[in-house]
């Protein structure tokens, strides 16, 4: 298959690029720099340069079959000012009009959208236990994933498949939030954020990428699908299991005021709690090559601590 991926320079993409390569398809990558794109995928990377716009996405898309969409602006990169909600959103559910009206006007269309959403669908909800079929919540990061979401399914009526993937925390080499966390655990100075009760949703960047693989290729794959691991745990437990990796001490907190301070609202993300489990995962039967948390991590900081990170 010839695949238009977008958000293809980024943490998820850069490892589905090479994944897509590895079961034939051709990959396209929609991007903001060319030179950046080819620095991070190799110089041999198909790009439509996104400064070309509507007619260049829509010429891009042409010969293409499928779409991954996974572009979207950093939600921690800074405070919730309402230029940057703007910016956040814009980056995520107008890129994905965009996509959606070049699509339209494509005369070739894909057969296949696999759009990125994120377990902020679901809220801040407790110990609930949140699946596709649950109500979303509320709040900025409930509601932008809503209008992502909701901009992907108008590639409903042109025809295509969409597949929604509510990714929870993704845990992998090089990028995302652990290698965040790790300089303050590898100091013995990480812990659980906030109260630490709060369930944190997270999933091996190897499952992910997988998944979407699957996806494009697998007609009953369609609607919301929870890219999240069987095994939810709590910020604690997330904390404890890191620490253990490490050997490392992981009980210093950061308290919730602190996040507050430094992120404003942003925060939210570090400290609302979804229990999501993978409902519709388990359905298709989906093989999770890493459904506990110890094994994953121990996957990732292995190869990091192989190669000196
Ligand atoms: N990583 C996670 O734990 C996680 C969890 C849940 C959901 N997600 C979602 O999954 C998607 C991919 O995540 P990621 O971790 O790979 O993110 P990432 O590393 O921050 O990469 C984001 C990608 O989006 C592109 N992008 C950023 N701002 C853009 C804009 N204004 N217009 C067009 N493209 C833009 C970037 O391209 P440039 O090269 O041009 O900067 C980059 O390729 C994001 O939407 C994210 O919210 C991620």
């Amino acid at each position: 298959m010839r695949v238009l991926v977008t958000g293809a320079t980024g943490f998820i993409g850069r490892a589905l690029v090479p994944a897509l390569a590895r079961e034939g398809h051709t990959v396209v990558a929609w991007v903001r720099s060319v030179a950046r794109a080819r620095d991070r995928l190799g110089a041999g990377i198909e790009t439509v340069d996104a400064a070309s716009g509507r007619g260049g996405l829509t010429a891009g898309l042409e010969r293409c079959d499928a779409v991954v969409n996974l572009a979207g602006e950093p939600l921690l990169g800074g405070r919730w000012t309402p230029a940057r909600r703007a910016s956040l959103h814009q980056s995520r559910a107008g890129v994905t009009a965009d996509l959606v009206s070049a699509i339209a006007t494509a005369r070739h269309r894909p057969g296949v959208l696999v759009s990125g959403s994120a377990v902020g669908y679901y809220g801040d909800r407790a110990d609930e236990i949140l699946t596709e079929d649950s109500a979303p919540g509320s709040g900025f990061l409930a509601d932008l994933c809503r209008d992502w979401e909701a901009e992907a399914g108008k590639a409903e009526a042109l025809g295509l498949r969409v597949v929604l993937v509510r990714t929870g925390v993704v845990v992998g080499r090089d990028g995302g939030a652990l290698a965040q966390m790790l300089p303050a655990f590898r100091l013995g100075a990480g812990g659980p954020i906030g109260s630490g009760r709060q369930y944190l949703p997270w999933i091996h960047l190897h499952d992910l990428v997988a998944l979407v693989v699957v996806a494009l290729d697998d007609d009953r794959w369609r609607g919301p699908v929870n890219g999240v691991s069987p095994k939810p745990v709590t910020s604690r437990d997330f904390a404890r299991a890191l620490g253990r990796a490490l050997r490392r001490p992981a009980i210093l907190p950061t308290p919730a005021l602190a996040l507050r301070v430094l992120f404003g609202q942003a925060a939210a993300v570090l400290l609302a709690s979804q229990r999501v489990v993978p409902a519709a995962l388990e359905r298709l039967a989906f093989p999770f090559a890493f459904p506990a948390l110890d094994a994953a991590l121990a996957d990732v900081l292995g190869g990091a601590e192989r190669r000196g990170v």
